[in-house]
Order: C-alpha cells, then structure tokens, then sequence
C-alpha cells in the first residue's frame, strides 16, 4: 500500500490529495482562485502567488484530515508539482512540499504538470459511467494521450508507463487558451470555456462556418493552430458590428460561441483518430481542462467507438487542475523511474518539458 500527499499549485488552484496506489483517491481538496481572476478576465500571477500562499496550509490540513491522516508520517511519499506552470504560484506548492518532506523525512518526489493530466486518467472513480468514466485504462500501450489544457495542447504517444514520445502539438495557441480568448471577445466571462459550453448550449453549431485549421495539412498532421480560428472569429464579429448586428446579443453569441466550439472539437478529434489510427494504438485518452467540454466529449465518444477503441476521459473534477492526478502520477514514476525521489535542491521549472524516464530516442516535449 503506498499513500502519497500530492500538492498542486502550478496556476489559479489550490489543491492538495492523498493518493493510495496511485488510483485511490482517501481526498481530493482544491480550492480554486477563479472568483478573484474574474474581475481582471484572467489569471493575474502576483494574485495567485498570493491567495496560494493563503490557503496552501489549509488545504493540505483538510486533505489530510479527509484521508484520516494523524500523522504524515504514515505516508509513503510528498509528490508536488514542480513545472510547468506560473513560477510564483509553483514556489509555493514547492515550498510546502519541501517543509512537510524536510519535519516528516518524507521522500519528495516533484512532477510534471502535464504527466500529472496523463494520469488523471488513471485515478478510479466512482462516477457513474458515461464514457467509461469509472475505469481507467489497461496496460496496454500504446496509449494515445491527446492534452488540452490552457496552456498546453499535444499528442503524445504514451508507449509505457512514465514514456512518451510527442507526436505533434499547437503551433501557437493552445485549445484553453482560444476558448478564454473567445468568451473575452464575446463578453461571456472567464474562464472560457465553460462560458462558451453554456453559451453554445443555446446557439446552432452550423450556423458560422469557421475554418478547420490545418485538418487537412500533410505537413502538419499532428500539430495543431487555433490563432487563425480566434482571428475568424475576431473577424466575423467586426463583420456582425459593421453590418449593425451585435454579437454580444445572447442568441448570436450563442451561435458564434457553438461554431466555434464545433470547429475545435472538429479538429481536436480528426487529428486524434488519425493518430490512433496511424500509430495503431491499444487505447485513447483525452485530458486537461478543455477535455471538460460536453461537445468534445460527445464528438469523441462517437468518432472512437466506430474506431472501436476503448476511451477514456476524467470525469469533470479531474479534467482541470487538481492534486489528485499529480498523486496518480507519482505513483507511477515511484514505480518506473529510479530516479523518481528528489532531494530538498528540488526547483520550479516554469516551461518544464515532460520527459521519459528511459533514456531512449523519444523526442523531449519542447
Ligand atoms: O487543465 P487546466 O485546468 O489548467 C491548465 O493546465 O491550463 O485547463 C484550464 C483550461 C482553461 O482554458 C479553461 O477555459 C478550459 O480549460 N476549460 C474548458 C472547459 N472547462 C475548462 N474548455 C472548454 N470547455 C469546458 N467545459
Ligand atoms: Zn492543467
């Protein structure tokens, strides 16, 4: 039985877990920093660093008082997140973790962010089923990983636990980030995504026909562009206002808001099926943020159960930022990587690639 205390601090959520086996979850505590980014239509860093430091001790305190830890030394591990992510905001999850590891002689173990989102697919949950929610995936590799976050949107091949060879990724913004960047321009709020989900629930996903970008570029079959679609819909909007329509108004922001949303689910799931295809691949998991959203989840479910392939996406709390798949992944590289446990010299990495633990010939993410 291995029991590890993650923290995750690396954006706008406080959050804290204790993990058993990498796919128990005895707590799952975020507290997340949105209410006091909205009126700045953003995460401001100083801010989080801020609240983070706040609300780190509580948090930690209410994790492991819902896993019935007395004592941490009872644990096996204190895993954090150690990039990438807002260097201020990660110093203080870092700190923490290294003061618990240093009174408890814990081993620490720093993750990566984005494994931290492989994993989350592998913590088991008890949500009811709806796209296998309640499973996680075999150990059968190859894994096809699509992550789309807000900050990050990529293909990796995952050929291994804790192995990963990066297939393609976005050229210049990532999925999260042109789903904010839209609900800014439309006024819907912030975070996007959900806004432009709830929007788009009321609008006609036909009724703009947005570009696809780079759906059917040979050079680029696994990378990915959404700054020409934030553009088209920057440009459609300006059409609307000079035509004397106002895209703000609910119904055509709902149509604008649902066009968009079908144009990145479009092309996130083309490329991913045509990945899975290509590299014939056992299994397919999505994650991060946007992996939230209901019509991507829908288009996915769809477009891999006529592949039949198995796929699977956390359930809604565990597809943005929390402590809890950083516990998964954690586990795994206990479990593959030697060099997994670090000591107090631990830094935060702002851009931290995700890399291998074996030193073979996969690609590091860049
Ligand atoms: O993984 P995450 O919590 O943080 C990062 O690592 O970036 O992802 C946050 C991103 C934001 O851009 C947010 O707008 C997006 O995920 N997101 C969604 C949904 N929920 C969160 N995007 C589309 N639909 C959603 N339902
Ligand atoms: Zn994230």
């Amino acid at each position: 039985m291995t029991k590890i205390l993650a923290i995750e601090t690396s954006c706008d959520e406080t959050a804290a877990a204790v993990v058993e086996n990498g796919r128990t979850l005895l707590s799952n505590v975020v507290a997340t920093q949105i209410d006091l980014h909205r009126r700045y239509g953003g995460v401001f860093p100083e801010v989080a660093s801020r609240q983070h430091v706040l609300t780190i001790a509580p948090v930690v305190r209410q994790a492991l008082d819902e896993a019935d830890i007395t004592d941490v030394r009872t644990l096996d591990a204190v895993a954090v997140t150690h990039g990438p992510g807002l260097a201020g905001s990660l110093l203080v999850g870092v700190n923490a973790a290294k003061g618990l590891s240093f009174a408890s002689g814990l081993p620490l173990i720093p993750i990566n962010h984005l494994e931290g989102h492989v994993y989350s697919n592998w913590v088991d949950v008890n949500a009811p089923a709806t796209i296998k929610e309640q499973a996680r995936p075999a150990e059968q590799f190859p894994v096809l990983i699509l992550l789309v976050s807000g900050g990050h949107t990529e293909l990796i091949l995952m050929t291994g636990h804790c192995q990963y060879q990066r297939l393609g990724g976005t050229l210049d913004d990532a999925a999260g980030e042109a789903f904010d960047k839209v609900a800014r321009l439309l006024a819907l709020g912030f975070p996007g995504g959900p806004a432009i989900q709830q929007a788009a629930a009321q609008g006609d996903a036909h009724y703009f026909k947005l570009p696809r970008p780079l759906l059917h570029n040979a050079d680029h079959r696994f990378n990915f562009s959404f700054s020409g679609l934030k553009t088209a819909v920057l440009n459609l909007v300006r059409q609307l206002e000079s035509d004397g329509a106002d895209p703000r108004e609910p119904q055509l922001a709902a149509h604008i808001a649902a066009s968009f949303q079908a144009a990145v689910a479009d092309v996130l799931i083309a490329k991913t099926a045509a990945a899975a295809a290509a590299f014939h691949v056992a299994q397919v998991c999505i994650c991060g943020g946007v992996s939230a959203n209901r019509s991507l989840r829908e288009l996915a479910q769809q477009r891999f159960t006529q592949m039949q392939l198995p796929l699977y996406i956390p359930p809604l709390a565990l597809c943005t930022d929390n402590a809890a798949m950083i516990g998964a992944a954690a586990f795994y590289r206990l479990r593959h990587d030697p060099q997994a446990v670090h000591d107090l010299s631990v830094d935060v990495f702002a851009n931290l690639p995700l890399t291998s633990v074996s030193l073979d010939e996969s690609p590091e993410f860049t």
